[in-house]
């Protein structure tokens, strides 16, 4: 395998502690890379007005491969006040780091993961008619639209007289026409064809490629008829490209009901950006929540892999670190399938499937502790432990 040049960007808080627990990760799994350290998050927000400097942007456009760990943002008021004096007043505005990333880069293609490592405490489980407890092996990954949908960003309160006079020409806005304008918010869903397109692609190549029997469209078309309709429309439509592979269609709201009656038989759903956004999440809480929830963002040329959790800053400072590292790691095993180093991915994966079986070395989040500087004291391994366990399995 030719040497691949990764992007780190640690961001602010935790981030700064998982990022190089997979880099010791990638690194005794034999992965041939070179690193080169890009700044991103807050403190460039409070230094440069600025959080995604475009010597970053530069950097990404140049290698391609990112790994991402975490960012603070703030609201605007916190985030002008924190601004560096000589910024102050100068019409900086911040804008998320990640979101403009992946607008820039068009990564429109977001891979989420909710795997279930059995033994792990965290796991759904399920009572039985006879009392005893079912604890399904859960292996879902959520294709969420990343670039467009209810977080297109194209929104207003007190809409200008030209968009309410494009809304007025609805018929459905006569109910709303008497609305005063600082009364009215509007946020507009935009899906167009080709992402639709490609992201649905995505979950079917996925499939095809993990042998699944299907993949599951999750929106509201009855209701939501026009951009669900074209999700749904368009799912139908790349699904005769895969004989092999059904097409089941879910309502949003009833599929947050299946997925605690039956979450194993979903392994692979697609949905529009909030949804989701919102699906994954609620998988991920099946199979142990942030700690574990990895994601890839993946466009034509840039890919950027990154756990979903923030950066957690009241546990930041924590000496040693308490977090669990493991998302930031199947992160890291993410972007391995995506360079076709499948193998190294593989081998990550089953270690951590390993140490978490074995359930000698656990982090706070998986004894269900409360964080802080005490869990350490009660058992629960720090974050270098934890990667300890997972390269003692690998090596
Ligand atoms: P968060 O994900 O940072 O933390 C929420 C809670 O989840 C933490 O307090 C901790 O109890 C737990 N947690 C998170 N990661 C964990 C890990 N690896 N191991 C064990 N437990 C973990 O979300 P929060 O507190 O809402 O936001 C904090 C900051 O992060 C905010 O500034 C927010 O804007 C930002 N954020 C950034 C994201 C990103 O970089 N992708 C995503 C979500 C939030
Ligand atoms: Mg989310």
């Amino acid at each position: 395998m030719a040497k691949q040049t990764v992007i780190t960007m640690p961001g602010d808080g935790i981030g700064n502690q998982v990022l190089p627990e997979a880099l010791r990760v990638l690194k005794v799994v034999g992965f041939n890379a070179e690193y080169i350290h890009a700044d991103i998050g807050w403190e460039c927000w409070r230094n440069e007005g600025n959080a995604l400097p475009d010597r970053t942007i530069d950097l990404l456009a140049k290698h391609k491969l990112g790994l991402f760990g975490a960012i603070t943002s703030k609201p605007n008021r916190e985030a002008q006040a924190e601004l560096g004096p000589e910024l102050r007043g100068k019409g900086y505005v911040y804008y998320s780091p990640i979101v403009t990333m992946r607008q820039k880069f068009n990564l429109d293609v977001c891979m989420r993961p909710c795997v279930a490592f059995e033994g792990n405490p965290l796991n759904y489980i399920r009572k039985r008619v006879d009392g005893k407890f079912d604890e399904p092996k859960i292996d879902t990954t959520v294709f969420r639209q990343n670039t467009e949908g209810m977080y297109a960003g194209i929104e207003w309160t007190n809409p200008p007289e030209n968009v309410r006079g494009a809304l007025a020409s609805h018929a459905k806005f006569k109910g709303f026409a008497h609305v005063a304008g600082p009364d009215l918010a509007v946020s507009v869903r935009v899906i167009t064809r080709p992402a639709a397109r490609r992201i649905v692609t995505a979950a079917f190549e996925y499939a095809k490629q993990r042998g699944f029997r299907g993949v599951t469209i999750c929106e509201k078309p009855n209701v939501v008829r026009e951009t669900s309709g074209m999700m749904e429309e368009t799912a139908k439509e790349v699904a005769k490209n895969y004989p092999g592979i059904a097409l089941w269609s879910t309502n949003i709201d009833a599929q947050l009901m299946w997925l605690n009656k039956n979450p194993e038989e979903y392994n692979v759903i697609v949905a529009s950006n909030l949804f989701g956004d919102i699906l994954s999440d609620a998988f991920a809480g099946l199979v142990g929540g942030l700690g574990f929830a990895a994601s890839g963002n993946i466009g034509d040329e840039v890919a950027v892999f990154e756990p979903t959790h923030g950066s957690a800053p009241k546990y930041a400072e924590l000496n040693p670190p308490i977090v669990n590292p493991i998302a930031m790691i199947l992160s890291a095993a993410m972007m391995l399938d995506h360079v076709s180093e499948g193998a190294k991915a593989e081998r990550i994966r089953k270690a951590i499937a390993a140490v978490v079986k074995q359930g000698k070395v656990r982090t706070y989040d998986m004894m269900r502790l409360s964080g802080g500087p005490k869990a350490i004291g009660q058992g629960a391994a720090g974050t270098v432990q934890m990667t300890d366990a997972i390269l003692e399995e690998l090596r």
